[in-house]
């Protein structure tokens, strides 16, 4: 049989607050169709100050790990943006919470949004080049800040995927070639004294668009496959709105007839991001898992993915889906139903949570017990070490 590598299993959490965007257009004097079509965003996910990227991440892994998967992982990669320490990766907190194997590498990663996909073509190259290895698990876990009245305050959000990455997988293999770009751009940033990004929010639009002309140009005479090729094309969704923005460029030229599929696959791809907001490492495959929850998409379509991390990097591939793919995830209204019981924050509440922060002296702090539902939490912080636990149980 083919060796052929990709996606046997998607995870997904959030955190159980969110704000709803009609509310802060309200509290912010904004037309609430500016956000709910401008933007294109319906609600943001909040992060309270027990979780963060490693809870997040953990908890998304946790949902789609067996036994044995746990004990044969032999690389672990966390892509963030809002790591939680400037030496030791995140990736060790998951494997110690979730009794990962450690005959494994473990590490973390980071280029703005891009660093999932970055890891996911590593964890590609890791099991092409070692064929004693089963598995990889990718996760990219993030809060998006940009602070309370900022232009960029409405495209929120935190969230965590988890990819488990296997040879002969069950959801998607990878194809290559894939196509990629990188140059030093100041679209968006975040200096180290910093908890909210910077970004030149016009310009950022612009090169997101820009690099997809060039991955998208590089990835066709690559190829040699055109638009009609594909079935669905994802993209990084920091707000639907740029997705779409995306999606019009590629398809200006295309016939009616694929226009419509594409932008019914797009709509069903974004139904989760309007929902959770910007996950940045996590939110390209946080759209996969909506549109393979949300379509029903015939065995061995051929989806192209846009993957763009600011700074600036971006990746065009594609992955062919297996047949039963969706045997491998849960029903669509199991997903929705999470979000539905969701707590939905006043504005008020969501600010406070929002500016609520862990101790930076090193003295010793427990946090409030404010997530009920999520099953790890950041317990607090003793000698400038974070303290984690299981819901309910013991510091770990
Ligand atoms: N009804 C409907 N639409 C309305 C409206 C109304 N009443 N009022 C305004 N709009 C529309 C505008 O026409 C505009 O639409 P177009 O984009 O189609 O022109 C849209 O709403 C946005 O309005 P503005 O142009 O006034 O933009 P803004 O000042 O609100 O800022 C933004 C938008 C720059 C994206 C800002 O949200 C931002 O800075 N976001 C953070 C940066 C970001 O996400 N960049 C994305 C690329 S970088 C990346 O991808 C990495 C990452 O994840 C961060």
């Amino acid at each position: 049989m083919k060796t052929e590598i990709g996606i046997d299993k998607i995870g997904f959490a959030t955190p159980e607050f969110y704000l709803d965007l009609a509310d802060l257009a309200a509290a912010r004097q904004v037309d609430p169709a500016k956000y709910r079509i401008g933007i294109g965003q319906d609600e943001m996910a909040v992060l309270p100050a027990d979780q963060d990227v490693v809870t997040l991440a953990a908890a998304a892994a946790d949902q789609i790990l067996t036994a044995s998967e746990r004990a044969t992982i032999d690389l672990i990669i966390f892509a963030t943006e809002s790591g939680v320490d400037q030496s030791k990766a995140a990736a060790l907190y998951v494997q110690r919470l979730l009794g990962l194997n450690t005959a494994a590498r473990a590490l973390e990663l980071k280029e703005a949004c891009y660093g999932a996909t970055a890891g996911l073509q590593l964890a590609y190259d890791h099991l092409l080049a070692h064929p004693d290895s089963q598995r990889v698990l990718v996760l990219g876990a993030d809060e998006a800040r940009y602070g309370l009245g900022t232009a960029g305050e409405v495209t929120q959000g935190a969230g965590a995927i988890a990819l488990l990455v296997t040879r002969q997988p069950r959801i998607l293999v990878l194809e290559q070639p894939t196509a990629y770009h990188s140059e030093d751009v100041m679209d968006f940033w975040r200096p180290n004294y910093r908890r909210e990004a910077l970004a030149d929010g016009k310009f950022s639009t612009e090169q997101y668009l820009r690099f997809l002309k060039l991955t998208w140009a590089d990835y066709q005479q690559k190829t040699q496959r055109h638009l009609n090729d594909l079935t669905a094309v994802i993209f990084h969704i920091p707000f639907t709105k740029l997705g779409l923005k995306g999606l019009r460029q590629l398809t200006a030229s295309a016939p009616n007839d694929l226009q419509t599929r594409l932008l019914t696959h797009f709509q069903q791809a974004t139904i989760l991001n309007r929902r959770v907001g910007n996950l940045y490492t996590g939110s390209l495959y946080l759209s996969l898992y909506s549109l393979l929850l949300f379509a029903e998409l015939p065995a061995g379509a051929r989806i192209g993915l846009y993957s763009y991390g600011s700074g600036a990097v971006a990746e065009f591939f594609s992955g062919r889906l297996v047949p039963g793919y969706a045997a491998q995830l849960p029903p669509a209204p199991e997903v929705s139903a999470v979000l539905d019981q969701r707590q939905r924050l006043s504005v008020a509440d969501y600010e406070t949570m929002f500016a609520q922060q862990l101790t930076t002296d090193g003295s010793t702090a427990a946090t409030p017990s404010q997530s009920v539902n999520a099953p790890f939490r950041l317990s607090g912080i003793s000698a400038h070490q974070r303290r984690y636990q299981k819901n309910g149980g013991q510091n770990q």
